[in-house]
């Protein structure tokens, strides 16, 4: 297949032929022209311009037990930990002199972080930093709640959909969670006025051809603002400890995808890139990735905060994760902004 070829068959939605192709045999040349697409189409909106995002992982402590996360209730011997609201907030005032101009607020779903505790810690930050985004990342609540963190301020909210097949999404989840449901969030999530990201991992057991095509689709439709897509990457205390990892190429791959189906979404080169491949993260941006996310942590609970085995990022402070992140960038011909970094739509 040539990558005119490949192109409108994108164009009209049928991504089934374009990853068959890029994963074939003649794979990595399709793979290099699409990605030279990706970041031909991300220019004139983009330039070369990547926005950073401070990930804050403010509680390892999480109620749900999806099957391969690491924080999954089940997993005894996770350390679980949580940030109180000072703690945040200094991370959040270390990361505006980093030059962050957004904050993302991660987490397991944790009852102690309730509307209330929440929203007092986005009114401080946004009292601090009033030219800085809040983007939160904290699973599935319901609308009434999304609404109250809207109110305080919240800019933006991430909620991988995790895969768009309602078996294959029943297969990766407990009994407790429904496809219904997650679709339901994005949905209230969108309605409310958030800035949306929605995505899945990359190679998570049970994915196939056919399921990955319908994320496409989903994602086709539901046009996110954001969309954050990294390899499964197993971790040794969940059932699926002895699964392969996902794959890097196949990753960058889907990236040159939807950015050429939806030139303006912001899209992440992933810590979990990193960890598969020491230049993940530089081969995302080639491959029209946008967006990088660096560790504002504290270093004494990075460790704690294990979705999947070798976090990389985990022993460095947060200044050297932001130096270290703006020297890949420029290798691969991009600059790091001091922006909020919000969807041009
Ligand atoms: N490997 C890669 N990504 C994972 N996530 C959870 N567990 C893993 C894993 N083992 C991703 C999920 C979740 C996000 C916070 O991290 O997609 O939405
Ligand atoms: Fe975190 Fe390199 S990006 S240490």
């Amino acid at each position: 297949m040539n990558v005119a070829e490949a192109i409108s068959l994108i164009e009209t939605g049928d991504f089934a032929p374009v990853l068959a192709a890029g994963t074939g045999p003649d794979g990595a040349a399709l793979r290099e022209a699409l990605a030279e697409r990706a970041r031909a189409v991300r220019e004139p909106i983009y330039g070369n311009d990547v926005f950073v995002r401070g990930l804050i992982e403010i509680s390892s402590y999480c109620r749900n037990d999806c099957r391969y996360c690491g924080l999954r209730a089940s997993n005894k011997a996770a350390e679980r930990y949580r940030l109180s609201p000072s703690d945040i907030l200094a991370c959040a005032d270390e990361g505006y002199r980093l030059g962050f101009r957004t904050v993302v607020l991660q987490g397991g779903e944790d009852a102690f972080f309730t509307d209330e505790v929440l929203c007092g810690i986005i009114r401080s930050i946004k009292r601090a930093h009033s030219d800085t985004a809040v983007t939160l990342s904290l699973g599935e609540r319901g609308r009434e709640s999304f609404a109250r963190l809207r109110e305080a301020g919240a800019d933006r909210y991430l909620l991988r959909h995790e895969t768009a097949d309602e078996s294959h999404y029943a297969m990766l989840h407990p009994q407790s969670m429904s496809f219904e449901n997650r679709m339901q969030c994005l949905r209230d999530l969108r309605g409310l006025g958030y800035q949306v990201g929605c995505g899945f991992m990359v190679g998570s057991p049970g994915q196939t051809a056919a399921t990955l095509a319908k994320d496409l689709a989903f994602i086709a439709s539901f046009r996110p603002e954001m969309c954050g897509i990294g390899p499964f990457v197993p971790h040794h205390a969940t059932p699926y400890a002895a699964e392969p990892a996902g794959s890097v190429a196949l990753t960058c791959l889907l990236l040159s995808i939807i950015r050429i189906m939806h030139p303006h979404v912001l899209l992440p080169a992933t810590t979990a890139l990193g960890t598969l491949d020491p230049n993940g993260r530089e081969k995302g941006l080639l491959a029209g990735a946008n967006v990088v996310m660096p560790n504002l942590s504290p270093v004494s609970v990075r460790k704690k905060y294990a979705i999947y085995d070798n976090k990389i990022c985990t022993g460095e402070e947060s200044a050297q994760c932001r130096f270290c992140l703006e020297r890949r960038v420029e290798s691969v011909g991009c600059r790091l902004v001091v922006d909020r970094g919000d969807f041009r739509g």
